[in-house]
């Protein structure tokens, strides 16, 4: 079988596959990464993905290409694992998609299944089948089914080999056999599956991520009305999270969702629901959206608030960059979100993170421990939950800072040991801690 596209959900796809016992080539336009994962590196920081690309590139299993006629005759399954950013107004680009299938179709001289994995609009798949059937010497032997997935970053080795459930769209008996035998192994786990037609597979991850965010941004309203009437969020969540109709997981308030996935596959689905007359869920949308939006501004604003009203030449340090601790993904990350802020109302942003490398941005200055960040500092703000920082000894960390006011965006830090320290800090929906 063929991987298209070889990011986060390609790269661990096509090592998963491999690890399930089938020979795999990943395809990519990216000659540089092909190179890397040839090499039996990953391009990506993602726990336990490097140990399997170099196990099945070592044995040939699994190979990577930039070059599509090496896959049309070899494969019978092309998985499409291509990026579906947001275009102009939030609808999706489905610009990768499209010139993937544009230059595999016309190679394309036997019966083939094209099997997406990328997050797209319902509809998409049954158009992308027309147009492959358009171009392909194979014709109407080519058939289209949608295989979504549910990967999380930082937990995508896990979540491929071990899925909650898997979804096989389809719209023949024969494309659902083959996905049945790919997935062999986690099907004789008794991994939940579903089977569906290709609408409801495309709506089912598109609702699955709209769904986490408007959980996200629920606890995110409530921390605003725990800090109206002096309540503690987190002890809520715990309270409402032992029901399990709810469940305690995505009920972390705080900096609110951010990285490559939530908030376009939310806006795309907005964007679709609006074209299809369907307003309430757009509107149900917007809101999740407003309230996610919100809790950046206000916790650059109550950086502002607490250094004295005036940033302006303070020493601001942060701590964290990716959108989510475990990964070196800074796509879309609130904590940059609030840097960024910062640095235009006249910081200066000294920022540490464990994993993520941020390009040279003017402004900021990128330093290598929490110390350095931390040096001088007038104010300190914990924007992404690195297990590291709830080891840090604020008594050392407060010898090192010009005052002792930490901002807790993520409401993780254990608050009585910095408040003896001698510590302000502020989490918000925590009564007692403004
Ligand atoms: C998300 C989904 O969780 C995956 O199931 C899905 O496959 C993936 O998108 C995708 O569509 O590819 P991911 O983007 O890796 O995965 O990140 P999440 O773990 O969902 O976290 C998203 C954001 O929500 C992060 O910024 C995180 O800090 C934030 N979050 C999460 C909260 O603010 N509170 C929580 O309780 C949980």
């Amino acid at each position: 079988m063929s991987v298209i596209g070889t990011n986060y959900l390609g790269a661990t796809h096509a090592a998963g596959m491999a690890e399930f016992g089938h020979h795999v080539i990943g395809v990519d336009i990216d000659s540089a990464r092909v190179k890397t994962l040839n090499a039996g590196q990953s391009h990506i920081f993602e726990v336990g993905l490097e140990p399997m690309l170099e196990r099945h590139t070592s044995t040939g299993r699994l190979r990577f290409t930039t070059d599509y006629t090496q896959i049309a005759d070899w494969a019978d399954v092309h998985f499409l694992a291509l990026g579906t950013p947001s275009g102009s107004g939030g609808k999706t680009d489905l610009s990768q998609l499209h010139a993937a299938v544009d230059t595999l179709a016309p190679l394309l001289t036997k019966p083939a299944l094209i099997v997406g994995k990328s997050t797209v609009p319902v509809g998409t798949a049954v158009a992308l089948e027309q147009r492959i059937r358009r171009l392909a010497p194979a014709g109407d032997e080519i058939e289209v089914a949608w295989n979504p997935e549910f990967l999380r970053e930082a937990y995508a080795v896990e979540d491929t080999m071990r899925p909650d459930r898997l979804v096989f769209g389809t719209h023949s008996a024969h494309a659902l056999r083959v996905l049945e035998e790919i997935y062999a192994i986690p099907l004789t786990d008794r991994t939940p599956v579903v089977r569906c037609d290709l609408a409801t597979a495309e709506l089912i991850k598109a609702s699955a991520n709209a769904f986490l965010a408007t959980k996200i941004s629920f606890i995110n309203a409530m921390a605003q009305m725990c800090q109206a009437a002096g309540g503690d969020v987190t002890l809520l969540a715990d309270a409402i999270g032992y029901d399990k109709r709810i469940g305690r997981d995505f009920l972390n308030a705080g900096l609110g969702f951010g990285g490559g996935c939530l908030p376009k596959d939310i806006a795309a689905l907005a964007v679709r629901a609006d074209e299809l007359g369907v307003h309430v869920l757009s509107d149900l949308i917007h809101s999740v959206e407003a309230i996610n939006e919100g809790q950046r501004t206000e916790l650059a604003e109550l950086a502002i608030a607490q250094a004295g009203g005036d940033v302006h030449g303070k020493r601001v340090a942060v701590l964290g960059a990716a959108f989510k601790p475990g990964t070196d993904d800074t796509r879309n990350s609130p904590a940059l979100t609030v840097a960024d802020r910062l640095h235009a109302a006249g910081a200066d942003v000294r920022i540490y993170d464990p994993q993520a490398r941020l390009p040279p941005r003017e402004g900021f200055t990128q330093v290598a421990s929490v110390e350095q960040a931390a040096h001088r500092a007038d104010i300190t703000l914990h924007l992404t939950e690195w297990p590291e920082f709830r080891q840090i000894d604020p008594v050392a960390l407060g010898e090192l800072v010009r005052h002792k006011v930490i901002i807790d965006g993520r409401l993780k830090l254990h608050a009585p040991s910095w408040t003896d320290a001698g510590w302000k800090l502020v989490q918000i929906g925590r009564a007692g801690t403004l």
